[in-house]
């Protein structure tokens, strides 16, 4: 068995600060011994002997590779395929509305993507539920600030834990079984070519990129929860400028915009508008 190395208090206050500055997430001082227990492991990937030479390691992280899997090993990855019911529920009784004066033309933003049963989720959506799907121009944006993530979203494989959730219909029209895989499913080329999965830190990352792009429609779910307000209502300003008028944002069910929600009105349980 090999041995658990010592963050010390300093070494903590340093990734503490990292952490919050890079990936927007805020630990309180309690989270040491998590910190500490989730970091061990990446350590002895790297093959390094204490934390002071992964502080260092990041001290001169100048491509930020390490930030990527340093995310991976703080924030949670969990997601499932057609996630937080209700909201779809909703597409589902107002898609007529929503789509009616798009000219078949469709941009859609999964902002925290993790690893692709959301974007994936949501294509399949619409596959099933927008009237004459195949004349749609739908383009997806799917962005996660973990290279690890998303290369698996990329992929597109999943087995049966993930698959099981989803209604028998789905898996059979939209994935394909892995040849000599007992239990693997890929999901297939017409759900996977509406889709780019790209790196972008919700945190960092500059909003300018997307220029004069507008989105429809974003969804970014279950990653504010980690973020302070400040962080988070700088964020809604951003969703903000990059929604068409009328567009909506999709947040998780245990996320609340209250007061960061101004321009916005809460049209059901976790999903606003902007007015
Ligand atoms: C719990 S998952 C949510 C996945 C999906 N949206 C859902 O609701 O099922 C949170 C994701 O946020 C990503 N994440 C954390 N901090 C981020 C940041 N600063 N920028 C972009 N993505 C971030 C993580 O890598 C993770 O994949």
């Amino acid at each position: 068995m090999m041995n658990t190395l010592v963050l010390k208090k300093e070494e903590f206050l340093f990734l503490k600060d990292f952490i919050y500055q890079h990936i927007g997430i805020s630990l309180s001082e309690q989270k040491i011994y998590l910190v500490q227990g989730r970091l061990n492991k990446r350590l002895k990937e790297l093959r390094l002997d204490s934390f002071k030479e992964y502080c260092d390691l990041l001290r001169n992280d100048v491509a930020q590779k390490e930030l990527s899997y340093l995310s991976t090993f703080i924030s949670t990855n969990v997601t499932s395929f057609f996630r937080e019911g209700s909201q779809w529920k909703f597409l589902e009784e107002n898609l007529a509305k929503i789509t009616h004066s798009k000219n078949k033309k469709l941009r859609i933003w999964s902002a925290a993507s993790s690893t692709g049963e959301e974007p994936y989720s949501i294509i399949m959506f619409l596959y099933e539920h927008l009237n004459d799907v195949l004349h749609w121009d739908i383009k997806l944006l799917a962005t996660d600030i973990s290279t690890k993530v998303l290369k698996q979203a990329k992929e597109g494989k999943y087995k049966s834990k993930a698959y099981s959730q989803l209604e028998a219909r789905y898996r059979a029209k939209y994935f394909t079984k892995v040849q000599h895989s007992e239990d693997e499913y890929t999901i297939k080329e017409m759900i996977k070519k509406d889709i780019v999965f790209r790196i972008f830190n919700l945190v960092t990352g500059n909003y300018k990129i997307f220029a004069k792009k507008k989105f429809d429609i974003i969804f970014c779910r279950n990653v504010m929860i980690y973020f302070d307000k400040a962080t988070q209502s700088e964020l809604v300003k951003n969703f903000y400028d990059l929604l068409e008028p009328g567009g909506y944002l999709f947040i998780g069910s245990s996320e609340a915009l209250t007061d960061l929600r101004k321009g916005f009105k809460l049209v059901s349980p976790s999903i606003y508008q902007k007015v």
